[in-house]
């Protein structure tokens, strides 16, 4: 018997579950080889805790919702795993794996997760067992290294474009306008709250702050300033992980050892408000931005899908210690291949924006924007039922 495992980990993505569909189909495609496909519920704990789901127990019609359902279905972690990978913790990770005849072993996540992936690739080689492991990439924040972009980047992406094109019509019909500042995910990385710079000058956020760059609040509030005595109104992008003097103390720090970023918006507008005397609002997309369904890109869709059977077929194939990569062969039309990359490239390195793609803080360079640009098109339908949404629901059978 030879089992699959499927393991979700870090934060959710609009579209981590469909990579998981793409996996499930493609495993469904070789019953000769794969008996059973296994999800472990709440990332690698489910391994750790032997907490497993059994997938072939779901209605077909629930998986084919994976498609536009958010969040991780199996639920996810932060959880670092110990850096000595002889530690205990991985000695129960490889007695379930063999308890549970387990063959292919998929980690779906960010850099810290792939972290994960690799740590449980160079056990199962040390041990001499007959596994293969292989890295499924995602994050919004885009920071993944070795591939041209992440899985779910684009979705969240397309959100933030498409949010802030609304907004900026509101912000732009007062006669007495408010500085407002739009807070978007990214942690260290400025790839998703540069994202706007792809909206017409009517509605493109006036100034762009990205981590990337060092942030001077004093020139922020000169620019602030300038921005608003012309416009009458102002509309500024911040990355959550721009650095100013702020209060952090009370910041919760997650399993991976990274500060719970929010607030930031909230922050300077009370700056603004202080020394600038200008009425403001803050505008935190928050987790909307990594969940909302009806902007997922198709082009994240489908290639979600893609790597999921990718991973799978690799697997088969008898490849281990990878992860599934994107490279870029052209931008008008798009083109792009799927790859394999050796994942201690992967593990814990980090991706971000050049300065050549940026300008400076009002505007991205075209070699940003071309970049972008084909990974926001294509619109998705949505199954809805009174015009909401339907979400997967899984039964999640245990597997004994
Ligand atoms: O996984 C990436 C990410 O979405 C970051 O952009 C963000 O900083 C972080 O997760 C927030 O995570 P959570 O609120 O789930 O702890």
């Amino acid at each position: 018997m030879k089992n699959m495992v499927y393991i979700q980990s870090g934060g959710p993505t609009s579209v981590i579950n469909t990579s998981f569909y793409g996996a499930i189909k493609e495993a469904q495609r070789h019953p000769e080889e794969i008996d059973h496909i296994y999800g472990s519920l709440h990332g690698i704990e489910g391994l750790i805790i032997d907490d497993l789901i059994d997938i072939g127990q779901e209605d077909e019609e629930q998986i084919e919702l994976l498609l536009q359902t958010p969040g991780s279905i199996l639920g996810t972690t932060r959880r670092k795993l110990p850096k000595d990978i002889h530690d205990e913790v991985y000695l129960k990770i490889i007695e379930n794996l063999k308890k549970h005849s387990i063959k292919y072993v998929f980690v779906n996540g960010g850099n810290d997760s792939m972290d994960t992936c690799y740590k449980l690739s160079l056990l199962v080689k040390e041990l001499g067992l007959d596994i293969v492991v292989i890295g499924v990439p995602k994050t919004i924040d885009n920071d993944l290294a070795c591939t041209d972009h992440s899985l779910g980047f684009p979705s969240a992406a397309k959100f933030v474009i498409n949010a802030v094109n609304a907004l900026a019509m509101d912000a732009k019909c007062f006669q007495v306008g408010k500085v407002h500042i739009v807070e978007i995910m990214g942690r260290n990385a400025g790839w998703l709250s540069a994202a706007p710079d792809l909206l017409p000058p009517e509605t493109r956020p006036q100034l762009f702050y990205i981590p990337e760059r060092k942030f001077d609040l004093e020139q922020f509030l000169v620019d602030v300033k300038k921005v608003y005595e012309k416009e009458g109104y102002a509309l500024v992008a911040i990355s959550e992980g721009i650095d100013f003097p702020r209060d952090t103390k009370s910041m919760r720090v997650d399993g991976f050892g990274h500060a719970q970023l929010g607030g930031a918006a909230a922050d300077l507008c009370h700056i603004v408000e202080d020394r600038l005397n200008l009425p403001t609002r803050a505008v935190e997309f928050s987790l909307v931005q990594r969940a909302f369904p009806a902007c997922i890109s198709l082009v994240d869709r489908n290639e979600a899908i893609q790597t999921g059977e990718l991973a799978v077929k690799s697997a088969l194939e008898g490849k281990t210690g990878n992860m599934i990569i994107f490279k870029r062969v052209s931008s008008n039309p798009y083109k792009i291949e799927l790859q394999l990359c050796d994942l201690s490239k992967v593990a814990n390195a980090e991706s971000k924006i050049t300065p050549s793609m940026m300008v400076d803080e009002t505007r991205m360079s075209d070699e940003y924007r071309n970049y972008l640009r084909p990974l926001v098109e294509g619109e998705v339908t949505l199954k809805c039922k009174d015009g909401i949404a339907l979400m997967a629901n899984f039964k999640k059978a245990k597997v004994k």
